[in-house]
């Protein structure tokens, strides 16, 4: 069968036969009943495109410009743990597939690769590192300086990780990743290898749960890389980080896998893009799936998307040509539904591109 969308990816990934036990699981899944999973999905559901026609579209132009960097889509790799565990060249391969698409790759602070040899695998890549506000603050402050030499241009810090999640599928299956699978980039700053064989209990003993926006402003000051806050779901938030330095902020709540009954992503969007000024880079991930979807978020406010599993699903199903192979997908995508909507640009794509729709399906 051809694979001609993300769905296709997913469910061909799905039912390979390589995964170690539990780890299909771990990707997939979310928080609790994972209703916040469903929802991020479904609140594209609850909008539809309004086609303007005659308008000249003979030549469609995804690219962006996000932070003064020019991207060729509206669309980063989303920093997502241990790509070790889909392909063996893991972020090797990732930011391989991103320098192909001409996107961004946020590497994750547990990627398998440590960002000295992504950057050298990929020397053309756009990286951005993201890092937490661990336990151990030197441990934070390491990764922005190696991420700061080996040539990153932004840094993400996630902060809706205050402690481990509960995550049912890998209570049930007692996860725990085979122990070639490693998170180099973290033992690099910690000069041990962590023991990330439970992410669970690696996450109970890494992460702080007293991070308030002073840590955040600490994070803001600790080099000239601008600081990008991901896991903003309230608008209030999203000003509490432009004051503490942030340079722009991501709208996510983790894929669904920190708080189950979240609101959606899509739905906190518009009123985090009010709490900022205009031109205040505010991007989003969770459940984005086509181009038609990509096209909704910045409809709604968003500069930008992250895909986070597809990317999963792309590397598990093909490496680095299957990452690229996903990305090319939403290229298509976007581009057709530009095309056919009559915005030649994303310029036009505002609020007046969209309408609520009666039938969600
Ligand atoms: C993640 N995510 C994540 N976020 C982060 O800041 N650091 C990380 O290391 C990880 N790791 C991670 C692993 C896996 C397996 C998944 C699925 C997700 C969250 C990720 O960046 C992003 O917010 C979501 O994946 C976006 O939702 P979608 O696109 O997966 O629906």
């Amino acid at each position: 069968m051809a694979l001609l969308t993300l769905a296709d990816y997913e469910s061909t990934a799905g039912s390979l036969a390589a995964w170690p036990p539990g780890v299909w699981d771990f990707l997939t899944g979310g928080a609790g009943t994972e209703s916040t999973v469903t929802a991020n999905r479904e609140a594209f559901a609850r909008w539809r495109l309004m086609p303007r026609v005659c308008v000249d579209v003979s030549v469609v132009e995804t690219s962006t410009t996000v932070l003064g960097s020019d991207w060729d889509l509206p669309v980063a790799f989303a920093p997502t743990a241990l790509h070790e565990v889909c392909t063996r060249d893991a972020e090797a391969a990732t930011a391989s597939a991103a320098t192909a698409l001409g996107v961004p790759m946020v590497v994750s602070a547990l990627s398998s690769r440590t960002i000295e040899d992504i950057a050298d695998a990929a020397p053309e890549a756009t990286l951005w590192q993201q890092v937490y506000l661990f336990r151990d603050r030197k441990v934070t402050a390491s990764l922005v300086q190696r991420a700061s030499a080996a040539g990153a241009q932004a840094i993400v810090v996630t902060v809706d990780v205050p402690r481990p999640a509960r995550r049912l599928r890998d209570i049930r299956n007692e996860l725990r990743f085979p122990p070639h699978v490693q998170a180099r980039n973290l033992a690099a700053s910690t000069g041990r290898a962590p023991d990330v064989s439970s992410p669970s209990a690696h996450t109970a003993e890494a992460m702080d749960p007293s991070v308030t926006w002073e840590d955040v402003q600490w994070l803001t000051e600790l080099s000239a890389l601008p600081v990008l806050v991901k896991g903003i779901q309230v608008g209030q938030d999203a000003e509490h980080a432009r004051r503490a330095g942030a340079a722009g902020v991501i709208v996510s709540n983790h894929g669904g896998r920190q708080l189950d009954r979240a609101r959606p992503t899509l739905d906190a969007l518009p009123e985090i893009r009010t709490a900022v000024p205009s031109g205040y880079p505010v991007l989003l991930d969770g459940g984005v799936r086509t181009g038609a979807e990509v096209m909704i978020a910045l409809a709604l406010g968003a500069d930008a998307v992250l895909v986070g599993r597809p990317v999963l699903h792309g590397l598990a199903v093909a490496g680095k040509h299957g990452a690229a192979m996903v990305l090319g997908i939403l290229r298509a995508e976007l581009t057709d539904a530009m095309a056919q909507s009559g915005h030649p640009t994303l310029d036009s794509v505002d609020r007046s591109a969209i309408h609520p729709a009666p039938d969600p399906a």
